[in-house]
């Protein structure tokens, strides 16, 4: 039996290539939104005097594994790990912290002025269940400050944060904790298991691995009932050392002197292992009191004064960051009807009208780029009026016009696609005419 159309259509829709679960290409129609993004980041960088630092999307596993910690869900479920063909156990970075850090190791930037203030933006890699916001490649823009150990520090990184969502139009909120030394987080983590055991018959199975494994996780469990048990749990913030406890009323004081607003969040504990004192998640503020859980942070971050000199540093060497989620950002962005400026209008659109004028296009359109000019064209399309069709759609201000007349002539029709009046001038008076027309 003959196949229909459609069911031909059908097989080879099925046998196209697609990008993979939880990839997602960014098309240019989006570029309004990440190229704002990108421009707000950018600039806050600079305006804080950060410099740039890229690091290799791949990297050994053992950064990650020893950095982050085994027991994390990062480590142990959502990493990309394969052996290469030199028989190196290597990893997709899941995010770049850890790389920042053996960059300050490896170039020796602790020679530098401390601290050593870096940022960085690319893609990150987590084998994790995709859903809205969350995906298995991702951006994130982030800010690491090496050789710091002031509670101004933490503060200031803080109230950058806030100032980026300020300026991208998004209404955000800050909450902090603070999880102490490693010492201390290891006496309350006793503590909360002994709470959990006791509710034990009430928590769901993640919650009774987490109990064993990884307890801290307990507290931002999201099913309801756990999450009802947990909210009676012991503080952390009880346990702190003295030191740790310091450090976080300094901050709270900086922070209100500056005006940050915040929310204590004693529940917050981060899924990583390498910080300790200070933590953070920045959320979005849409007027409700619902509260918020981890899956809906635009930014987090926290202190991790232990890490440089866990991985070979110099001793004490105190460091504190955050990164942003862009994809999250973004959302949120839409979320909350931020409108990005829109791009750039191009200034002149080139048409063209036969073999020759297409041949004399090419190179007229090079001069007038070079000229300074913002030029688009459409030389793949053949009638005039489909070109200035185009000419209409991405709002160009005024058209050129060569056809195979104007080629023999040595003049080109430059018509203002505004009040549509066009003029037939001579082709070397092109660059001072547009100069005068788009002044
Ligand atoms: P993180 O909390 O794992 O921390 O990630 C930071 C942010 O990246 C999250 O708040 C979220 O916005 C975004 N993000 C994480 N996973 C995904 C995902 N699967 N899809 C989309 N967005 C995601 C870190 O990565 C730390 N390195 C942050 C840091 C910097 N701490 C100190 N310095």
């Amino acid at each position: 039996m003959a196949e229909s159309k459609e069911g031909a259509a059908d097989k080879k829709k099925s046998k196209a290539v697609e990008t993979l679960r939880g990839m997602r290409d960014i098309l240019p129609d989006e570029q309004i939104y990440w190229e704002y993004f990108r421009r707000k980041a950018r600039e806050i960088a600079d305006t804080y005097s950060y410099g740039r630092i890229e690091t290799p999307i791949l990297e050994q596993e053992k950064l990650f594994s020893r950095t982050l910690g085994k027991q994390t869900d990062v480590v142990e479920k959502e990493m990309y790990v394969f052996d290469d063909k030199g028989g190196d156990k290597v990893a997709l970075r899941p995010e770049a912290t850890a790389s920042v850090v053996r960059a300050y190791i490896n170039h020796g930037m602790l020679n530098l002025p401390q601290p050593v203030k870096m940022w960085y933006m690319g893609p990150m890699f987590r084998y994790d269940r995709p859903q809205s916001g969350r995906y298995r490649q991702f951006y994130q823009y982030g800010l690491e400050v090496i050789g710091g150990g002031d509670a101004v520090v933490d503060a200031q990184l803080i109230l950058i944060a806030t100032k980026l969502f300020e300026d991208l139009g998004l209404k955000v909120k800050v909450e902090i904790n603070s999880i102490g030394t490693m010492q201390t987080r290891q006496e309350y983590k006793i503590e909360l298991v002994a709470y959990a055991r006791k509710n034990k018959k009430d928590l769901c199975e993640d919650c009774m691995r987490r109990m064993a494994k990884n307890p801290l996780r307990l507290l931002d469990c999201k099913v309801e009932a756990c999450h009802a048990i947990m909210k009676n749990a012991p503080q952390i913030v009880d346990w702190l050392d003295d030191p740790s406890r310091d450090h976080f009323m300094e901050l709270i004081e900086y922070l209100d002197e500056v005006g940050v607003p915040y929310v204590l969040n004693p529940h917050l504990v981060r899924g990583l292992d390498y910080y300790n004192r200070t933590v953070f998640e920045i959320v979005p503020d849409r007027g409700d009191d619902a509260e918020s859980g981890s899956q809906s942070a635009l930014a987090a971050g926290g202190r991790y004064d232990e890490l440089v000199e866990m991985m070979g540093g110099r001793e004490q060497t105190p460091a504190v960051g955050f990164a942003v989620g862009i994809e999250r950002a973004i959302l949120e962005m839409k979320q909350q009807n931020v409108e990005p400026p829109a791009m750039p209008v191009p200034d002149v659109f080139f048409a063209q009208l036969g073999k020759e004028a297409r041949r004399a296009s090419l190179r007229l359109f090079e001069e007038v780029r070079k000229a300074g000019f913002n030029v688009v064209e459409a030389f793949g399309k053949a009638s005039l009026k489909a070109q200035l069709e185009s000419a209409n759609k991405v709002g160009a201000h005024v058209a050129v016009i060569l056809g195979q007349q104007e080629v023999q002539d040595g003049t080109i029709i430059v018509r203002d696609m505004d009040s549509g009046s066009q003029e037939t001038i001579p082709i070397e008076k092109l660059i001072d005419n547009l100069k005068r027309i788009l002044k």
